[in-house]
């Protein structure tokens, strides 16, 4: 694997076969937690979060303790000189002066590439407004390649906010590229995938796909189940937002109608889509998928570092 010195903007960043390699480095990590423990020791990660998060951002700076490496950054716009009228790229101009690797969140969707053109150093988008969400994808793609047993097709069913959510259209992007998977796109009309992933990308790279309202009636068919909650964040108004917010609940009774292999996932934070019952189903994967999340993390910063060989070497002493 060579990821060292690149950048994670958007998940075409990474090709079919490097996401493989991250996640037989992930799986290293993840059946050896404490063997990697000093693997990126006097490295600096700066997490610039100028919109809320808790997992993306706490994943990724367990994940750089874990290597023992270090971290610094913000979790709120306000506490940055942004507030101050300074510009996006000369933050992080400044940042990069003091880091060795920067993950960044930001509200405005493109602002991860105007960033990146700004840095020297490796950037992971943490997610840009709508658009991509490169680092959730990882993790459910690394979640499916270790939960999902099934062999041959497998169907997708993505469900809520197909609109707004941008996991859903990094993960879309990516699994499109997968042979063998057939998608269902569950939601409110007014919450359907934006057509330039359907028409663009799904329909040219000729994936079967089936947008659909109800997920009782598809429920039924499908091995992995994909929650997603509406995004409120994101509505012009919110009317709208509160509309909609119920249009799906994932709970016990529905649960029954799924595959005994069913494996559901969700990016969290769930609001209210899933039902607290459903946790207790074994085939409910979303806590677990967040603990994935931090080990496909601390491949991945390994790798943009340079730094996978170190912990191959230091496994041979
Ligand atoms: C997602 C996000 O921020 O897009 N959360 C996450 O990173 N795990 C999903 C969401 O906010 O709904």
């Amino acid at each position: 694997m060579d990821l060292k010195g690149r950048s994670l903007i958007e998940p075409a960043d990474l090709n079919l076969k490097e996401m493989e390699e991250l996640f037989v480095l992930a799986d290293r990590i993840r059946k050896n937690p404490q063997g990697s423990g000093e693997v990126a020791k006097g490295y600096l990660m700066a997490t610039l979060f100028f919109e809320p998060s808790t997992r993306t951002r706490l994943s990724f700076e367990a994940a750089m303790l874990r290597l023992g490496g270090q971290v610094i950054g913000f979790s709120e716009q306000g506490s940055s000189s942004v507030a101050k009228g300074e510009t996006l790229g000369d933050t992080v101009r400044t940042v990069s002066c003091y880091a060795d690797i920067v993950v960044m969140r930001h509200p405005k969707e493109g602002s991860a590439k105007v960033a990146w053109q700004e840095l020297q150093i490796p950037l992971i988008n943490g997610g840009d407004g709508g658009h991509h969400h490169p680092t959730q994808t990882l993790t459910d793609l690394y979640t499916i390649h270790c939960e999902v047993k099934k062999k041959g097709r497998l169907i997708l069913g993505v469900c809520g906010d197909l609109k707004f959510g941008r996991t859903v259209h990094s993960l879309l992007k990516v699994i499109s590229l997968y042979p063998q998977v057939e998608i269902v796109l569950i939601s409110p009309p007014e919450l359907k995938t934006p057509e330039y992933i359907t028409k663009h990308i799904l329909e040219a790279r000729g994936v079967p796909y089936r947008e659909v309202e109800s997920l009782e009636e598809n429920l039924p068919q499908l091995d992995i189940l994909y929650m997603t909650r509406v995004q409120r964040e994101r509505f012009f108004n919110e009317a709208d937002y509160l509309r909609l917010k119920d249009s799906y609940i994932l709970n016990r009774e529905k649960m029954s109608k799924g595959k005994k292999e069913l494996v559901v996932l969700h990016p969290l934070p769930r609001v209210n889509e899933i039902a607290k019952e459903v946790d207790l189903d074994p085939r409910a994967l979303y806590f677990k998928q967040a603990k994935y999340g931090m080990y496909i993390r601390m491949a991945l910063i390994m790798a943009l570092l340079g730094l996978e060989r170190k912990e191959e070497h230091d496994d041979c002493r």
